[in-house]
């Protein structure tokens, strides 16, 4: 219900009222729904003052750096919580209680494994395919296979089918990186931990027993937990207009998988690790710097700037601690994270980064974790699309659950006016 309005004078269209509703937090919304009867459209390009729908999932505000799951600020989550409890947090809106944990770790255990044609299915890509295209391919596929949870009016196959999801990314992930190195697929290990069974099936091999790092499987819960959802993102977004339609699960999250692979979404952490190569030593920072600032080079400064954060990414907060905590504990020294410390400080003291308010994001350090892991760079936006999943889910859950149209953007059209066809001997 509107519990505030606000009047439009447009010229030539006169003063209309528009309803104003305020969220529990955050900024009020005016709803523009009146302007169209009035034969107006708003136009909001990159959608940067639109509020697409109403979710209770997760609130960030960019200003203040505050990212909450459900309420819960994302620093006592990911120090406190682990990442199937925060997927439990994410579908369900409370954190478990000790037997509905047990329960909901039980439940995607006992969906990890694929169905075995869908191995076959990694044949037909080049070993050398970028492992988001093998993700985004095979995850489509899904709906080929599970035939059963494919009904989105079903509230059972709808619980069902994001139970297949969080369990079988990870197995999806792994096999990806071992179809691209030419080792055989690892089955998943219901005795190990999600995080732990995942470094598994990416590690393992046939020939000897595999102990699982814990100091790696920590960092790599942690990860996953940081990636595990960010409001109405570009992918997040995609994954609620493609379910608008009534597409199935498995295709909606194909379709936020292709969505986030771009460099500027999610693709953005393989683009860091590739830039800190190339910068390559701390002398030539300044060089890369000047790159980023200047208006004819394509160039930015990968990791840093946000949509929505105008202040520190609180989840590059705790991706730097955990970054420092994990090669500290690997005894690792790697000279990229000198690089990647020493480019933040630069970038934190230079007028044009501080007036456009851009810092690290969560893409900043996340990839020198990743390598400290020992995943390649390539797949380090295949990690995320896995941590990712529980958000998208919990989305595309939130809007078939309730009332919802099929998403159908308008335009500001400046092409031609009717004109008529010439024929060929004329033009
Ligand atoms: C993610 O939305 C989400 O929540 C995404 C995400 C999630 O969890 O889902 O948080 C994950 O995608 C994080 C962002 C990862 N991307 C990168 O790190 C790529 C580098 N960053 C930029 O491309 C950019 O900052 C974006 C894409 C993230 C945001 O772009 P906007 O909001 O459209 O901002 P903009 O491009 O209009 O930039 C505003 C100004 C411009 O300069 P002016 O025209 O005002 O002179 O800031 C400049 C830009 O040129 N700018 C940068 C810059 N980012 C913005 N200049 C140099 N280096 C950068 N990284």
């Amino acid at each position: 219900m509107a519990d505030k309005k606000a009047q439009l004078i447009v010229e030539g269209h006169g003063t209309i009222d528009l309803p104003v509703y305020s969220g529990t937090v955050g900024p009020d919304v005016v709803d523009v729904r009146g302007l169209t009867p009035e034969g107006l459209f708003t136009y909001d390009p990159g959608f940067v003052s639109t509020a697409a729908c109403e979710s209770k999932i997760t609130y960030i505000d960019g200003d203040k750096g505050i990212l909450l799951h459900r309420g819960y600020p994302i620093d006592q989550l990911a120090n406190q919580s682990d990442y199937l409890e925060t997927c439990f947090l994410l579908l369900y809106g409370e954190l478990p209680d000790k037997k509905e944990k047990e329960k909901f770790s039980n439940t995607i255990r006992n969906h990890t494994m694929l169905h075995e044609q869908l191995s076959h299915f990694f044949n037909g890509f080049r070993r050398d395919a970028h492992p988001m295209a093998v993700m985004c391919g095979v995850v489509g596929a899904l709906s080929a296979f599970y035939h059963d949870s494919l009904d989105i009016g079903n509230e059972r196959h709808r619980e069902v089918a994001a139970y297949r999801l969080i369990a079988k990314m990870p197995t999806i992930a792994a096999m990806v990186y071992k179809y691209s190195i030419g080792q055989p697929f690892m089955a998943p290990r219901n005795e190990l931990s999600y995080a732990g069974n995942f470094l598994q099936m990416m590690f393992a091999t046939p020939c000897e027993e595999y102990q699982v790092n814990p100091i790696l499987e920590k960092a790599m819960d942690r990860i996953f937990l940081l990636h595990a959802d960010h409001e109405q993102n570009a992918s997040t977004s995609t994954v609620r207009l493609a379910g608008s339609s009534g597409a199935n699960p498995f295709a909606c999250l194909a379709a936020g998988i292709a969505a986030l692979w771009g460099p500027a979404h999610g693709g953005a952490n393989e683009a860091v690790l590739n830039m800190l190569e190339e910068i390559g030593d701390e002398d030539k920072i300044d060089e890369f710097v000047a790159r980023a600032k200047d208006k004819d080079d394509p160039f930015r400064l990968m990791g840093f700037g946000h949509r929505v954060y105008k202040n520190f990414d609180p989840r590059a907060k705790v991706m730097k601690q955990t970054c420092d905590e994990v090669l500290g504990e690997l005894g690792v020294d790697d000279p990229l994270l000198r690089i990647a410390t020493r480019l933040e400080q630069i970038a934190l003291e230079d007028p044009y980064f501080v007036e456009r308010k851009l810092y690290p994001n969560v893409d900043f350090y996340s990839g020198i974790i990743l390598k400290a892991i020992g995943i390649p760079t390539e797949m380090f936006t295949v990690i995320f699309a896995t941590g990712r999943t529980p958000g998208w889910i919990a989305h595309w859950h939130e809007m078939i659950s309730g009332p919802y149209r099929i998403g159908r953007p308008r335009q500001l059209y400046t092409g031609h006016t009717q004109r008529d066809y010439v024929p060929l001997d004329k033009r």
